[in-house]
């Protein structure tokens, strides 16, 4: 891993448009380990992943809490699965996630994947999310190369630059890049 970088985020929208720009950035078989307490906003940044993916706006990105497993046809299909919700690596196994994470056209996303140490590889994102108050949240990412890390920093940087968190509303986020 070449590094971490920290983001502030002060909303669910801001949030979102966070995801949205990782999710652009996701490439067949990547995999992510989100990581963060109950309500830290890791299944809002799927929704963004989701969007960034270019799943259609029409296909609403909800828990996967009593589905265990929901799939989103995107750019590449986006498996998203919460650990918290499952039992443990078993469950996780059981429903296949090996094969998964072996889709090269697929990208998997797991809520709560410290709790399932050793299913997703080393090569994962990880997205750390922590509160800071009501609406502020601290996001710490990992990119797993360089070249997208700096990729990903540079379209955070223009996401700030762009009016900052109070740039990002909610009506942009729902027309954006959503088709
Ligand atoms: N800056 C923010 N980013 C994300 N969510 C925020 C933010 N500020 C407030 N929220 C609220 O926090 C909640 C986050 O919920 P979400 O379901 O995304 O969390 P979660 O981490 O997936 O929780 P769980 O561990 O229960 O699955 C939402 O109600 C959202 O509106
Ligand atoms: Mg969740």
């Amino acid at each position: 891993v070449s590094g971490d970088f920290r983001w502030q985020s002060t909303s669910p929208d801001h949030t979102f448009a966070f995801g949205r720009v990782l999710g652009r950035h996701l490439c067949g078989g990547d995999a992510l380990a989100l990581l963060g307490e109950l309500g830290s906003g890791k299944t809002q940044l799927v929704k963004g992943l989701a969007a960034g993916l270019g799943v259609a706006a029409d296909e609403p990105v909800v828990s996967p809490t009593f589905v265990l497993v929901r799939e989103y046809i995107g750019r590449l299909r986006l498996y998203h699965l919460d650990a918290y919700r499952l039992g443990g690596a078993d469950d996780l196994l059981s429903l296949g996630i090996d094969e998964m994470l072996a889709d090269s056209a697929g990208v998997v996303a797991v809520e709560w994947a410290d709790r399932v140490p050793g299913v997703l590889p080393p090569t994962a994102w990880t997205v750390e999310l922590n509160h800071a108050g009501e609406q502020r949240r601290e996001l710490t990412v990992s990119v797993p190369d360089s070249q997208r890390r700096a990729a990903v920093q540079r379209d955070l940087e223009a996401l700030r630059g762009s009016g900052g968190p109070n740039g990002v509303s909610s009506a942009t986020d729902s027309q954006g890049d959503r088709s």
